[in-house]
């Protein structure tokens, strides 16, 4: 209900039924019709987030396995994300190993996965700095999934994250206690996501970073998942 209520205001604004409003001709009031919008959405976010969140907690989230390229996902989220780095004044490239298999997963997912991990990278490095997406195929015998998978690393040239928090920032509502992360909105909420959808799609979940020269977090998935895809609300029993 609470979702119904959010979108319906973000709706509201969007046809818009306020903007249209002669009233909000004037500067000041459309810039707090603006404000309401934005805020309606970040909103809207946290409150997706939290539910997420709740449904994998609960075992109540739908897998969907399905054949998945994955470079066409890495491809299409780049161009996704593209406009949010150009404002930021950030260079985002894309690198794809060869012979990246198809693989059979939950493609949807693995965007959220990716999604979230592009979208701190592009939030917390400053202008003038990189962003990277890889895929590369991992071998069975060197895979730490114990079979074919595919690694997919966003690396960035922002901060980094101290040793001591590079546990903590999975948790829930954990942010950094830094300037950037203060100057960024954010809940906390997206490496929890992170980590509780890689665990789901039987992956493995990574940081390296030191200090003052980025971080990189890497995903390595199984490319046939590892048993038959759980799905519906009977998955977990
Ligand atoms: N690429 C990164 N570089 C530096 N710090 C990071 C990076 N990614 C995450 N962090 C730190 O980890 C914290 C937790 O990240 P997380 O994505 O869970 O939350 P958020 O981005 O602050 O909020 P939300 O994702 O809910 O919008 C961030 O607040 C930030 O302090
Ligand atoms: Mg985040």
């Amino acid at each position: 209900r609470v979702v119904f209520a959010v979108t319906g205001a973000v709706a509201f604004h969007q046809d818009g039924l306020v903007l249209a409003d002669p009233g909000f001709k004037e500067p000041r009031r459309r810039r707090h019709a603006g404000n309401i919008l934005i805020s309606s959405r970040m909103l809207l976010g946290i409150i997706n987030d939290l539910l997420d969140l709740a449904r994998i907690e609960a075992g109540r989230t739908d897998l969907r396995s399905e054949k998945v390229a994955i470079t066409d996902v890495c491809e299409t989220l780049c161009q996704l994300v593209r406009p949010l780095a150009d404002k930021n004044q950030l260079e985002l490239a894309v690198h794809l190993g060869e012979n990246i298999p198809v693989m059979v997963t939950d493609a949807g997912k693995i965007r959220q996965i990716l999604y979230n991990l592009l979208s701190n990278a592009i939030k917390f490095t400053p202008p003038n700095g990189q962003v990277t997406l890889s895929a590369r195929k991992i071998q069975a015998e060197e895979s730490p999934v114990q079979r074919e998978a595919v690694a997919i690393t966003v690396a960035d040239t922002g901060p980094g994250i101290p040793a001591a928090e590079q546990q903590r920032i999975f948790e829930k509502f954990h942010r950094l206690d830094s300037t950037i992360t203060r100057e960024h909105g954010g809940a906390g909420l997206g490496l929890a996501i992170v980590r509780d959808l890689t665990n789901l799609l039987g992956g493995r979940l990574t940081l390296e970073s030191e200090p003052g020269h980025g971080a990189a977090f890497t995903v390595v998935l199984p490319v046939e998942p590892p048993e038959p895809i759980p799905t519906g609300p009977d998955a977990r029993t």
